[in-house]
């Protein structure tokens, strides 16, 4: 559960406006109640009875069972990419944290902010607010590009016409995009993030030491020893040795994990580095002194931020609680300006 207490005592007794803010992300969901702040963080997972469709568990429930399926149930990542892969699953866990939520809406139509990555397709939109729908039917949903509720949330103002450069490394997604007030003037939107570098540092360990690791391990070396090595240099990991078919403890080297992850982060700072180059200069001179605003939680990995601030040339910091950032900037716009988004149909 998330301590974010926003929002007002005259909001939360009288009740003005109810309403949600949504970031369903690949691998992380996040939920914001008017008047009530971030009510839902769990784990965009669900497990499903195979045969009867049956919701067994959803959020951290369903996690603790991946990679361990009992039999007879399907754990299930409704999201790939940063984007729907399976709406009827998504739509299932959408409506349990809005349950979890305690979200009872009072309003005949209430509102809802939906957050998008910006490379999303009409498609892809449409599934979002399909999901939404399924929760439910009655919302008044618009969908807010993901950089543009992260730039909020790093202190920009809906109404101002300075530029913010975010840079969100998502588990999915990767989005570098300028943004002036609710709206984007540029953007590049990768479909690969954190789940990437997992699955980079997983072969590379098998390669390397030849030990399987499972993916939650691989996300940990990640964590650990990022691109600097860590505070240690190096990581126990247990794993499947592919010679002996036994279970082995290893120490992995930083550098191991430096190497595999060196793909993926040299894309993500190119992609940083082609927007600054195209942007007009007007908002250069604005991103050079507010810097890179680094948010998700790639923004954590032990040195990305200077490699990026090396990279492109700009200062880059972390945003402060970046795996909430884009919910509580989408929070903002719930409360503050839903007027400014534009309606759907
Ligand atoms: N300390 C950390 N260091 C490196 N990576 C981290 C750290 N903490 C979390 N992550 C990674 O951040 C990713 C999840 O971030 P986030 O919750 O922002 O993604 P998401 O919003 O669900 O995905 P997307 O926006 O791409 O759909 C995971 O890949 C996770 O491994
Ligand atoms: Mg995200």
């Amino acid at each position: 559960m998330g301590s974010d207490q926003g929002g007002t005592a005259k909001g939360r007794t009288m009740g003005v406006r109810s309403g949600i803010a949504v970031d369903l992300g690949t691998v992380n969901s996040l939920v914001h109640v008017h008047g009530h702040g971030l009510v839902v963080e769990e784990p965009s997972v669900i497990a499903l009875d195979r045969v009867s469709g049956r919701v067994v568990a959803v959020g951290h429930h369903a996690d603790e069972l991946a990679g361990r399926e009992p039999a007879g149930v399907e754990v299930v990542h409704p999201l790939r990419d940063g984007v729907i892969s399976d709406l009827g699953a998504a739509a299932d866990m959408l409506r349990a944290f809005l349950h979890r939520a305690r979200f009872h809406a009072s309003a005949l139509r209430p509102h809802a902010v939906l957050c998008v990555p910006s490379g999303a397709t009409p498609i892809e939109r449409d599934a979002l607010l399909a999901a939404a729908a399924f929760g439910h039917r009655r919302l008044d949903a618009r969908l807010v590009d993901e950089p543009v509720a992260a730039a909020l949330s790093a202190g920009a103002n809906p109404g101002s016409a300075e530029g913010v450069f975010t840079l969100d490394v998502g588990g999915g997604t990767t989005e570098a995009a300028v943004v002036v007030g609710v709206r984007m003037v540029a953007y590049r939107s990768l479909r690969f993030g954190g789940n990437a570098m997992d699955e980079a540092v997983g072969r590379a360990v098998r390669q390397v030491l030849g030990l399987r690791i499972s993916q939650k391990d691989a996300e940990r070396l990640k964590i650990e020893l990022g691109v600097t090595g860590g505070e240690r240099g190096s990581a126990t990991v247990v794993g499947m040795d592919l010679t002996t078919s036994s279970l082995e403890e290893l120490e992995v080297d930083g550098d191991v994990v430096a190497a595999a992850l060196e793909r993926p982060v040299a894309a993500i700072a190119d992609a940083a580095r082609e927007l600054v180059a195209a942007m007009p200069p007007d908002l250069a001179k604005d991103v050079l002194n507010s810097g890179i605003q680094i948010a998700g939680g790639g923004a954590l990995l032990p040195g990305l931020a200077q490699r990026v601030e090396k990279e492109v040339g700009v200062g880059a910091v972390v945003v402060d609680d970046p795996l909430r950032s884009v919910v509580r900037g989408a929070g903002r716009l719930l409360e503050e300006s839903f007027d400014s988004l534009e309606k759907t149909a």
